[in-house]
C-alpha cells in the first residue's frame, strides 16, 4: 500500500462503474477504507442491481483493501444518511466523499419530459446534496474532511442536455457554497469536470477533442482527498488524460452605469457597444459543424 490516504474513510457514489470504480480502487490502493455506493443502474437510471457495487468491493478486498458495498439510490435523502452512518458504524469517521454517480437522459428542450428533467436533476444534483449534507454534519464535528463533486464541461451549456447541464452547473454552485460555508470548520469542497472513456462518454454523438481513461481521473481525486490538499477549496478542475486544468473563479467582467435609473431606450443604445458582446463560443462551434456537414452533403461538381 502506498499510503497516501492511510487511515482515511472515503465514500464513492457511483463507485461500481466507470470513473467511480477507478476512483474507488485507487483510493483503496492508497490505504483508505472505502464505501462503494452504487445503485447498479443502466445509463438512463434503469434496472438497479446491487451486484455492481459488490463486484468492486470484491476487487478491492482481493487486493488486500477494506471496502463495504452500499446499493442504494443516492438521489434519496435516507440513502445519503445510511451511507454516512455505515461509514461511522464500521470505521468511526468519514474523511472524504466523492460524488460520481450519474445518468443521462438526452432530449432537445422542446421534447424533454418532466420525468427526464427530474431524474437527471435528482441523481446528479440532489445525489450530491444527500451525501454532502450528512457528511458535512460529521466533518464539522471532526473539523476535517474533503467533499469532491463531479461536474462536466457541459455545465457551460449543451444542446440536447438541458437537464444534465443544469444539474452540472448546480453542482458547481453547490460545491462553491459548501467550500464557503465549511471553510471555518477545516472542510474543503472541490469539483472535477472529467473526460474519460466510459459507457457514458461513448453515448456522446460528437467526437470529443480530448479523451483519456477513467484511471487518469483518480490521481487528482486522491490528491484532493489527502492532507496535502487541505488548503485547496472552491476549485473546479478539468481532468482528462495527462491534462489537469483549473476553471476561473466566476466574476463580473465589465459594467456600465446610467446617470440615475436606466431606461430601456438607454440600455438599447449602450448595451451592445459596451456590455454583452461576448458570443457563446458554443453557438459558433455548432454553426461550424452545421456548415461542414452541409458542404459534405452537397454532391461534387
Ligand atoms: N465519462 C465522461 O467523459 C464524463 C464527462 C463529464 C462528466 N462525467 C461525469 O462523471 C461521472 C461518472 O461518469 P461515468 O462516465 O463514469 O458514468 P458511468 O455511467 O460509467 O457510471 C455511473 C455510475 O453511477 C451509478 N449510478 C447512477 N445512478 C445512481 C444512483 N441514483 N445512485 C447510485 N449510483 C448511481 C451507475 O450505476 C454507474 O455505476 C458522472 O457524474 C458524469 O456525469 C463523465
Amino acid at each position: 500500500m502506498a499510503g497516501f490516504l492511510a487511515d482515511k474513510v472515503v465514500a464513492v457514489t457511483g463507485g461500481g462503474g466507470g470513473i467511480g470504480r477507478a476512483v474507488a480502487r485507487a483510493v483503496a490502493e492508497e490505504g483508505a477504507k472505502v464505501l462503494v455506493a452504487d445503485y447498479g443502474v443502466g445509463m438512463a437510471g434503469e434496472d438497479p442491481t446491487s451486484e455492481v457495487a459488490q463486484a468492486v468491493v470484491a476487487e478491492i478486498t482481493q487486493n488486500g483493501g477494506e471496502a463495504i458495498a452500499v446499493g442504494d439510490d443516492i438521489s434519496k435523502m435516507e440513502s445519503g444518511e445510511r451511507l454516512i452512518n455505515t461509514a461511522i458504524e464500521a470505521w468511526g469517521h468519514i474523511d472524504g466523499v466523492v460524488a460520481v454517480a450519474g445518468i443521462l437522459r438526452e432530449r432537445m428542450l422542446f421534447n424533454m419530459s418532466e420525468d427526464e428533467w427530474d431524474a437527471v436533476i435528482a441523481t446528479h444534483l440532489k445525489g450530491h446534496f444527500t451525501v454532502f449534507r450528512h457528511a458535512a454534519a460529521m466533518m464539522r464535528k471532526q473539523e476535517s474532511g474533503s467533499l469532491i463533486g463531479f461536474t462536466s464541461g457541459a455545465y457551460v451549456g449543451s444542446v440536447a442536455q438541458a437537464n444534465y447541464s443544469a444539474a452540472k452547473g448546480g453542482i458547481v454552485s453547490f460545491v462553491r457554497s459548501a467550500a464557503v460555508g465549511l471553510h471555518r470548520y477545516g472542510v474543503t469542497a472541490n469539483a472535477i469536470a472529467p473526460v474519460a472513456r466510459t459507457r457514458m462518454s461513448a453515448n456522446v454523438p460528437v467526437e470529443l477533442a480530448e479523451m483519456g481513461d477513467a484511471e487518469d481521473i483518480a490521481p487528482m481525486v486522491v490528491y484532493l482527498l489527502s492532507d496535502k490538499a487541505k488548503h485547496v477549496t472552491g476549485q473546479v478542475y478539468t481532468v482528462v488524460g495527462s491534462k489537469i486544468a483549473v476553471w476561473n473563479q466566476p466574476t463580473e467582467v465589465r459594467a456600465m452605469w446610467a446617470d440615475g435609473r436606466w431606461t430601456p431606450e438607454l440600455i438599447a443604445a449602450r448595451l451592445d457597444s459596451n456590455i454583452g458582446q461576448e458570443r457563446m463560443g458554443l453557438i459558433d462551434k455548432l454553426e461550424e459543424i452545421r456548415q461542414a456537414a452541409a458542404s459534405q452533403d452537397k454532391p461534387n461538381g
